[in-house]
């Protein structure tokens, strides 16, 4: 029913995965990793703007708002407070969001809209019932919903990513809200939106045909066939109401499930010429059974998200291969970040009340690390990644978290802004040699990991560096094989000596990036120093 049931399903399922999906290094990555040779302890990342993997497409670093705990409810909307407008948005997240950049995030769920009608959230507000979501046992009055949500979206400058229930729900019911959501007037469901006040229609391009519901925790959970089919029904009548959407299926929610690709295999067996992307999920976590509490290893779990895109990737394609088409599918990593502290008992049981503290996990230096990691990740795979959501965005397993009075932002909110602020252009194909290290049930490690962009505009490059060297600095030369860098226009780093270090509303910027020395340029190469855990 919770959350929590879905770890300890995975407990009871998965040892014999855990240890697979911890040996990694697939596709590129592997093939553009270089050792240095043993004794040379410099690393290097080779530039060459003529290699590149694909022109970035922004959405992959979107993000995800559930009507789970606060995320909704004293997150982004609060009716009561001094910080709302008159929407009841509270204004200092949605400028905090603005600001961010952030380019599509996914509502209304998550496990939630496997139970939600989204009828109960739109007309009236007086009207809308109070209703128990049983996937977190929580209130929702229901007060915000589809048409606040577009409202909101409209407000901080990004674009709806709309979660369907395939639960509880029939894909009459999907065809429905496309309906109340894309038609201009004239059908039964737009004409239902006009009345509530919303004379234009939305527009809303990507849907996600249902959530994890290969999960036996998922309200509704059928097996791989019947959501296949249900999902090919769903997309069919939703583009008979408008053939211009793009349709996301459900994909494994994570490679420890026992039926992982064998889910992704049958589910597009059945759907695939009806949707254009599969679904990914995955959370990492420092926890006893996933690394040992190794934090080297735990900095080495991008190398993982790698693996799991190439396999997921590998069953698409033999998919296509069966039904000989011409079309090739994109991955939507729609749920990913850190997530293991606040997975039980109280922490994703809401127990009746409205907006309770659920998931509210506090992030640490060694957390944010990790995102940066998986940020590189998700750009060296731009070619067939084509969107993404950082799970989630405020509150819940957030980079940002309120109270009544202000918000302050998580370690992990440095990386993914930097993704926001800094990746542009085309994602550059880099070679990167670094020395390795040793952890158990994985291939030698690179101590140094690295992603960039190049954006043909202003002719800037952004490289993105994971140290993951625990205790010593880092010497990384960047050789630039056409172009030769002529100027650092700005180096930013985000380490200290704890990785255990955490923010909090009584120290707000305990961790947070500094300036780098700028590096020197002589001769096209650029050398810079990483501070160790950086
Ligand atoms: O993001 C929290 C939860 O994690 C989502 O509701 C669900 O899809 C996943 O299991």
């Amino acid at each position: 029913m919770f959350s929590g049931d879905r770890r300890q399903f995975l407990r009871q399922a998965g040892t014999a995965s855990l240890a697979c999906s911890a040996n990694l290094m697939l596709g590129r990555f592997l093939s553009a990793q270089a050792k240095s040779s043993s004794t040379e302890q410099i690393s290097r990342i080779f530039v060459d703007s003529r290699r590149t993997i694909a022109p970035l497409d922004r959405n992959l670093f979107g993000s995800f708002l559930e009507h789970l705990g606060r995320a909704i409810y004293e997150g982004i909307y609060d009716p009561g407070s001094k910080l709302s407008d008159s929407n009841g948005f509270r204004t200092d997240v949605l400028a905090e969001i603005k600001k961010l950049g952030v380019p599509v995030i996914r509502y209304p769920g998550g496990n939630f809209v496997s139970g939600y009608n989204w009828l109960d959230g739109v007309g009236p507000k007086q009207d809308r019932p109070h209703v128990l979501d049983k996937a977190w046992n929580s209130m929702n009055s229901n007060q915000f919903g589809t048409n606040e949500f577009m409202a909101w979206c409209k407000a901080v400058g990004t674009e709806p990513l709309m979660g369907l229930n395939l639960g509880t729900g029939t894909p009459e019911q999907a065809a429905a809200l496309v309906e109340y959501c894309n038609v201009d007037k004239g059908t039964e469901w737009s004409e239902l939106r006009r009345k509530h006040g919303f004379n234009e229609p939305y527009k809303v391009k990507r849907w996600c045909l249902g959530n994890e519901m290969d999960g036996p925790w998922q309200i509704g959970h059928i097996t791989a066939t019947e959501y296949g089919m249900k999902a090919q029904d769903a997309a069919r009548q939703m583009r008979y109401v408008d053939p211009s959407l793009q349709l996301i299926a459900c994909g494994s929610s994570g490679p420890l499930m026992p039926t992982y690709l064998e889910w992704d295999r049958e589910v597009l067996e059945q759907c695939y010429d009806y949707v254009d992307a599969l679904s990914l999920h995955r959370y990492f976590g420092n926890t006893p059974e996933e690394t040992g509490n190794d934090s080297e290893k735990f900095l080495a779990m991008n190398l993982t998200m790698d693996r799991q895109i190439a396999e997921t990737l590998a069953v698409c394609d033999l998919v296509r291969g069966h039904k000989r088409s011409p079309k090739k599918l994109w991955l939507s990593f729609d749920e990913w970040n850190v997530w293991y502290r606040e997975r039980n008992g109280d922490a994703v049981n809401g127990h009746r009340q409205e907006a309770p503290h659920l998931l509210e996990e506090v992030y640490d230096l060694e957390d944010a690390l990790l995102v940066g990691g998986l940020v590189i990740t998700l750009l060296r795979n731009a070619d067939r990644v084509k969107l993404a959501c950082l799970a989630q965005l405020v509150n819940v397993i957030a980079p940002i978290m309120t109270n009544g009075a202000g918000l302050f932002r998580q370690t992990i909110y440095y990386p993914y802004s930097w993704a926001l602020q800094y990746a542009h252009g085309s994602v550059l194909n880099l070679l990167v040699q670094s020395p390795t290290y040793d952890v158990a049930r994985m291939d030698p490690v690179p101590y140094i990991d690295a992603a960039g962009t190049l954006n043909p505009e202003n002719g800037q490059t952004s490289l993105f560096i994971l140290n993951r060297d625990l205790s010593k600095a880092r010497e990384v030369e960047v050789v630039w094989e056409d172009n030769p860098g002529t100027r650092v226009v700005t180096s930013l780093v985000l380490t200290g000596n704890d990785l255990k270090a955490v923010n909090g509303f009584d120290a707000p910027q305990r961790v947070q990036p500094q300036s780098l020395d700028k590096p020197s340029t002589t001769g096209g190469r650029t050398r810079v120093e990483l501070p160790p855990r950086s």
